[in-house]
């Protein structure tokens, strides 16, 4: 990749070194071609729109917005659904992290397209990006729609949606923003909604306790698509941060 991006002129290949970190992933590497008109775009405006999760700076999302209220959106894909919400509601912006290249050019793509300016897009591992680039209490919603299913028993352990996923999560979104997560996988669903039922930081939007009906202004992604030509049934989870953090939450480099 840094051979088609030459000194900066595009997203940087795994901006924080996280090879180097032991960690169990949400991804797996993919090697996917990036198409002539996606490294364009990037060549042309990374530098205004990107941003490499390098785990080195803190960065203030209302700052790269002019002061906007802030969403991230984790695993953004090909970023369709990424731009149509950020159509539908300029008065927010969308930071849009992923570690697939492609993707990343598609959507600055469409973000140009469209004349699109509240989308940034960030190249690398989102929880480099919550623990050490993000400041607490700074997000205004979070968004995690159809994050891989990682369907073997096995690999259960990649999925993202876990109590220290949850217990970060808190810290960087402000009282009362919203958790919103989507997944065509069942059992995906169930864990969602028990680890965030069970989580003190957390309170479901829905009085009954259970997942919510599909909000107006989620448009249908591409994976959810294909999911639904599988015949499979989409749950959406919505969950608001506690006015307070409990005592006990871990407090990762707040
Ligand atoms: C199954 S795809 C869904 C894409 C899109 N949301 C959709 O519904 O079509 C999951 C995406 O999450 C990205 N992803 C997984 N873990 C991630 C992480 N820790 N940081 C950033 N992106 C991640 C993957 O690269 C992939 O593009």
């Amino acid at each position: 990749m840094s051979r088609m991006f030459p000194n900066g002129t595009g997203p940087a290949a795994d901006p924080a070194g996280s090879h180097f970190e032991r960690r169990i992933r949400s991804f797996q590497p993919r090697r996917s071609r990036v198409t002539a008109g996606q490294a364009d775009a990037l060549r042309r405006k990374w530098a205004a729109w990107g941003l490499d999760v390098d785990g080195q700076r803190s960065v203030d999302p209302a700052a790269l917005f002019g002061g906007l209220p802030v969403v991230l959106e984790i695993g953004f894909g090909m970023g369709e659904a990424t731009a149509q919400m950020a159509a539908a509601d300029p008065g927010t912006g969308i930071l849009a992290v992923d570690v697939h290249t492609p993707g990343q050019g598609n959507l600055i793509r469409l973000a140009e397209r469209n004349g699109l300016s509240n989308i940034r897009v960030a190249n690398g591992d989102a929880i480099i990006l919550l623990r050490e680039m993000l400041p607490a209490a700074s997000l205004d919603g979070l968004r995690v729609y159809f994050p891989d299913p990682w369907p073997k028993t096995r690999h259960h352990k990649r999925r993202l949606i876990q109590p220290e996923f949850l217990d970060l999560a808190a810290r960087r979104l402000r009282p009362g923003a919203v958790l919103h997560c989507a997944t065509d996988w069942e059992p995906y669903a169930e864990q969602m909604l028990e680890l965030l039922t069970a989580h003190p930081a957390y309170e479901n939007t829905q009085e009954d306790g259970g997942y919510a009906p599909r909000p107006a202004q989620r448009p249908l992604t591409r994976f959810e698509g294909q999911g639904l030509d599988k015949g499979h049934t989409v749950h959406d989870v919505l969950f608001r941060r506690a006015a307070h953090l409990p005592a006990s939450t871990p407090t990762p480099a707040a």
